[in-house]
């Protein structure tokens, strides 16, 4: 057992999954500006009271699971590092007084977020969001189409079999009422509640629908539902996002019971599940309209939308439907030499190929020729870069490794070469 880990629900992302985070970041990076947003980074801890106030003080994310980081005594605030970033681009949106550009304002970041969870498979301390803003549209078009978003890049990352689910869970004019009739509902029922059900009850009955206890299927089954509640304009707003949906050709399920974990919510809630793995907290992605954060943050009322799509799940889904494949870290050549001391030599060529923006590694060892070359053709070199007396001269041999052919080469013409035949390798 070595002495120290990576501490608990944390995790190292070792080079061939590294990778693929590389590969989704890249994929954010592309399909956010293709729909117009553009990045934005803010620091991984805020004053708490920005995630007290914008994500709920009666939510699981703020009561239990925020790192909350010990004051130091000159300091007389309090901080946590972030478990979303959706609270501190607002708190960004405000400060700088984005609602004078022009509206609405879209924004990403993809980075770190911090629970302190109970860690299990998928669900982490530390775990990666790719995140979208849209602040300052009320919808419903955007609503539908930042779902859309969502839903194409798992499509293009390569997840099969994604299902979109979405909900409205209303806004401060209906939602109240229908907090008192689902109230009214569960107290009915309470000797069939299990205890931290019933402790909800009284704090924020929301999180009761999406309990994912057994013994309350039944009783949540019967439960009312929000979308029979829903004043006119949320109902109207939920019928066009539908429609909308429908006409970008998006399959979705409406399930009322998706009322999601943080406060901020109003109208259109929505998950990303990989089909048959609903129901067990394995959210593959997951956002909604927020339209009164902007204002508890203390800015102009401002409607906004957006997702966090939690990559280290987009990854082990990856990895269990069998897309993931090692890094590729074969150089396109490797630079050896006939005289085992001389590395300076080695380097030196390796050196000016690396300028040219040439893949190459050169061996550093000090062993013999045949040696070199054994350890080039491990490490999936296409080609060996000999050196040896006729370097005096400015000529090196170059060696196809897979084909077994050699020619002298002059050492001016080298990155040329080396150029002409990676182009070739890669397109034949
Ligand atoms: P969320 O549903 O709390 O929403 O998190 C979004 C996604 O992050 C989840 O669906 C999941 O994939 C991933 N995730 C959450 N917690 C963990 C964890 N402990 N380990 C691994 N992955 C996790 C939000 O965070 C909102 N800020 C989304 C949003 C943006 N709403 C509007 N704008």
């Amino acid at each position: 057992m070595p002495a120290f880990r990576a501490p608990r629900g944390t995790r190292d992302l070792l080079p061939d999954e590294r990778a693929v985070f590389d590969r989704l970041m890249r994929l954010a990076a592309d399909l956010t500006q293709r729909y117009g947003y553009l990045p934005i980074e803010t620091p991984l801890f805020e004053l708490t009271a920005v995630f007290e106030r914008g994500i709920g003080e009666v939510t699981d994310v703020v009561e239990k699971e925020l790192f909350r980081l010990a004051p130091r005594t000159e300091e007389a605030e309090s901080w946590a590092l972030r478990p979303e970033p959706t609270a501190g681009i607002a708190r960004a949106y405000v400060q700088h007084g984005m609602q004078t550009w022009p509206q609405p304002v879209k924004l990403t970041t993809t980075g770190p977020m911090f629970r302190y969870d109970r860690p299990q498979a998928g669900r982490y301390r530390q775990f990666w969001q790719f995140d979208v803003e849209a602040i300052g549209d009320a919808g419903p078009a955007i609503d539908a189409e930042i779902v859309e978003l969502g839903h194409r890049f798992y499509a293009e990352a390569g997840v099969e079999g994604v299902e979109v689910l979405v909900n409205s869970i209303g806004d401060p004019a209906c939602r109240p009422p229908y907090m008192a009739t689902l109230t009214e509902y569960y107290r009915g029922h309470a000797a069939q509640l299990p205890p931290t059900e019933r402790d909800r009850l009284e704090r924020n009955v929301l999180r009761l629908l999406d309990s994912k206890d057994p013994d309350m299927a039944d009783l949540n089954a019967g439960a009312p539902r929000i979308t029979d509640h829903l004043c006119e304009a949320c109902a109207a707003h939920f019928e066009s996002v539908k429609a909308h949906l429908a006409a970008v050709g998006v399959p979705y399920r409406v399930e009322p019971g998706l009322v999601r974990g943080l406060d901020y919510y109003t109208r259109t809630a929505f998950e990303f599940y990989v089909a048959g793995r609903e129901g067990q907290q394995q959210a593959l992605g997951g956002g909604g309209r927020y339209d009164g954060l902007i204002g508890l943050l203390g800015g102009r009322p401002t409607p906004g939308i957006g997702f966090g799509l939690g990559l280290d799940r987009v990854a082990l889904v990856l990895a269990e439907q069998g897309h993931t494949q090692p890094v590729d870290a074969s150089p396109l050549a490797v630079v050896v030499s006939a005289d085992p001391d001389d590395t300076v030599s080695r380097l030196r060529v390796a050196t000016e190929l690396r300028t040219a923006r040439l893949r190459v590694r050169a061996d550093l060892g000090r062993r013999k020729l045949g040696r070199q070359l054994e350890a080039a053709g491990k490490d999936g070199a296409h080609f060996a870069v000999i050196l040896g007396d006729e370097l005096a001269e400015g000529q090196v041999q170059f060696r196809d490794l897979q084909a077994g052919t050699q020619r002298t080469v002059a050492l001016d013409d080298l990155a040329r070469e080396l150029a002409r035949a990676e182009a070739s390798h890669r397109h034949g």
